[in-house]
């Protein structure tokens, strides 16, 4: 038997580490369409002091280790990495206080999102943090990874929602900072530094989390725009006109809506005609008689204006559905499309519209039968663009397709990633968006919290 895992069964437990077929498929990969992997052992752990003994068994054993969360990332920073161990935060879920004086909510890393989402519901409060995988998805890797979502223009990224973490770092050190007070400002803000950094710097165990009022208040329209460019005065419009109950702008070219709206016809379509570019908008607020005023004059002047060519108000959450519905259909991909090649670039929301033409004409002209689908959250300048080649087969041509996208972001002044992170997929490219100097600064924090290299190895900086 590998010495290694004889280690970890002494050490832990059996009940704490399962090896070989003891190993859940689900274990062995995430959502990035990666290879799947089996780990050297899948470690979980069931309270803090559990991830603390394992990281410091692996510290001193130099034993790799990848910390897990929902599995949904798409960059493919909790994929195992054979000869590491997988460190599951799945049984650490528990919703461990909700403090209404403070408006915070204690939880465990394993935590589902959507379940976090109920329970602060069901205390009267809002945990504004969302994202298509709340279902599975976990506030543990929500935070590891800093993840977006479609409330980022009203509530920001998972950064903004944290006012207190526990860490466990490399050497099996326990740093317990479960600060819930909005003002603290006793020196550096260590938890930032392990907010985004996918695992690489250390394993978050628990955290505070911020939550809102819950707005009594919400609904949604749909809007066909002329263009781009009318795309862009409708934000400005609905920020200047909605101010904070502007809670969603999410905006589809017409190769994302119409290619799923075709490839799903059971999906409903509530625009009749068809439009330059679609935008989904979401208000909510405390006062529903004023909001559904003010969303109603906006959309009525952009109408006027010929930004807007046609919109649908929802009367119901039955027709807020319908509107999200084809915004929502990224969950069918694999099903539509097969194998693809995904993106999450970000960059300024002016130049936006300019670059998507060059990309869907670039990958055109390189492969004739390219299906190029666009879409994002464009009040976060946060673009997504989805490739497939159908020639291909299974075969895509990945690399050359990154290489093409990567550049054109580079030559914008763009991010190679704005909310899904680096993980494995993208890491050579980092250099593309971090200069020099960032990357340094990123090779000294790792080296200072991970001297040994063994968390997450391979992910991000690479
Ligand atoms: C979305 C995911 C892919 O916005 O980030 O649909
Ligand atoms: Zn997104």
């Amino acid at each position: 038997m590998d010495h290694r895992l004889a280690l970890l069964g002494a050490h832990l437990g059996d009940d704490l580490v399962a090896v070989g077929d003891g190993i859940p498929e689900r274990a062995t990969h995430d959502w990035s369409g990666l290879p799947p992997v089996r780990p050297l052992a899948l470690v979980r752990p069931r309270t803090t002091a559990d991830v603390a003994a394992t990281l410091k068994l692996c510290d001193a054993h130099g034993i790799a280790l990848v910390p897990q969360g929902g599995l949904t990332g798409l960059a493919g920073g909790a994929h195992p990495v054979g000869d590491a161990v997988a460190l599951s935060l799945e049984r650490m879920n528990r919703i461990e206080e909700i403090d209404p004086a403070m408006a915070t909510m204690t939880v465990e890393a394993g935590t589902v999102l959507q379940v976090a989402q109920a329970a602060a519901e069901d205390a009267g409060l809002f945990l504004a943090l969302d994202l298509g995988a709340r279902g599975s998805c976990t506030v543990g890797g929500n935070l590891a990874t800093n993840a977006g979502g479609n409330r980022v223009i009203r509530y920001g990224m998972a950064r903004e929602h944290v006012l207190g973490l526990e860490v466990v770092l490399a050497d099996g050190t326990v740093v317990s900072s479960l600060n819930k007070m909005l003002k603290n400002n006793a020196g550096y803000d260590s938890k930032q530094l392990f907010i985004g950094s996918e695992g690489t710097l250390g394993v978050i165990t628990r955290a505070v989390l911020r939550l809102q009022p819950r707005p009594s208040f919400s609904t949604s329209a749909l809007c066909g725009c002329r263009d781009f460019e009318a795309v862009l005065s409708l934000l400005k419009a609905m920020r200047a006109g909605l101010g904070p109950s502007l809670t969603s702008f999410e905006v589809m070219w017409p190769s994302f809506y119409d290619f799923m709206a075709g490839s799903l016809p059971h999906l409903p379509r509530p625009l009749a005609g068809r439009h330059g570019i679609y935008v989904v908008i979401e208000a909510s607020g405390f006062d529903a008689e004023h909001e559904a005023a003010r969303l109603e004059a906006v959309l009525g002047a952009a109408l006027e204006a010929g930004d807007v060519e046609d919109a649908v108000l929802a009367a119901s959450q039955t027709d807020v559905a319908d509107l999200w519905a084809i915004r929502e259909s990224v969950s069918e991909y694999s099903k539509v499309l097969g194998p693809i090649t995904a993106f999450d670039v970000g960059l300024s929301a002016g130049r936006t519209g300019e670059v998507v033409e060059v990309l869907e004409a670039g990958l055109r002209a390189r492969w004739a039968d390219a299906i190029a689908l666009s879409y994002g959250h464009i009040g976060d300048s946060n673009l997504h663009l989805v490739v497939h080649v159908p020639s291909a087969g299974l075969a895509q041509p990945g690399e050359a397709i990154t290489g093409f996208v990567y550049d054109t972001i580079r030559r914008a002044g763009g991010t190679i990633s704005a909310e899904h992170g680096i993980g494995l997929l993208k890491r050579k490219y980092l250099s593309y968006t971090r200069s020099d100097e960032e990357l340094d600064l990123m090779r000294r924090m790792k080296r200072a919290l991970d001297p040994k290299g063994i968390l997450n190895p391979g992910k991000v900086l690479g």
